[in-house]
């Protein structure tokens, strides 16, 4: 990293901070697909944060499953998982092209598993759900994830964001989600950083 991205980066964390959540305990998920992402090493602290925050394990929703890897670490916790995305990739992901039938296929044999082809935009319009946690991981812009997240945050107990470290404007969207609701923020600093809205 060179030195004038270590500096954006420190003005970042100062300009928007979030309170720093080091998991209790860390636990390794039953249910795990062999498959690279970014995401790798938040399974370990899932569980934490639903027994800190008293989470109920019956619905999850997330907003970004690619080829499932976070999507397989919720369903070791609940009893119904939505996964939603346009699985067309993005302009910050590596996978570009339909990728729906593939993760489908991939993803099968976890029956609370359910997956839907859509953008979050169409999806937000018509879910007055209301979910234990929702997982915002979609294009990292600030109108996008704050768009999304703030429907989320809105319509769960619990909503947590990858990539606060990674992406400034994730990490600002956290913030202004939290202000704007009333509702407390924190991060956990790793593997890209996790940002969790309660
Ligand atoms: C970083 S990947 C998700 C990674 C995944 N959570 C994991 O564990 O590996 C981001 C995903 O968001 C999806 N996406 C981007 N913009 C979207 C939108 N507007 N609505 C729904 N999905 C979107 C992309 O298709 C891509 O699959």
């Amino acid at each position: 990293m060179t030195l004038k991205s270590k500096v954006k980066k420190l003005f970042i964390k100062i300009k928007y901070p979030l309170k720093n959540l080091p998991p209790l305990k860390k636990t390794s998920p039953t249910h795990t697909l062999p498959i690279n992402s970014a995401w790798k090493g938040l399974e370990l602290i899932i569980e934490d944060i639903l027994n800190r925050f008293d989470i109920k394990r019956d619905s999850c929703i997330e907003f970004g499953v690619e080829f499932g890897f976070s999507t397989v670490v919720f369903s070791n916790y609940f009893q119904e998982v939505i996964g939603i995305d346009t699985f067309q990739g993005d302009k910050h992901t590596k996978q570009k092209g339909d990728h729906y039938e593939e993760t489908k296929k991939s993803l099968a044999k976890y029956l609370n598993i359910k997956l839907f082809k859509s953008d979050y935009k169409d999806w937000i319009k018509q879910d007055v759900e209301q979910y234990d946690l929702a997982h915002v991981d979609i294009i990292h812009n600030y109108k996008e994830t704050y768009e999304c997240g703030l429907w989320a945050a809105q319509h769960s107990k619990c909503c947590i964001f990858h990539d606060t470290e990674s992406f400034p404007e994730v990490r600002k969207a956290v913030f202004d989600i939290a202000k704007n609701t009333g509702k407390k923020a924190y991060n956990y600093p790793y593997h890209n950083g996790l940002g969790i809205i309660v």
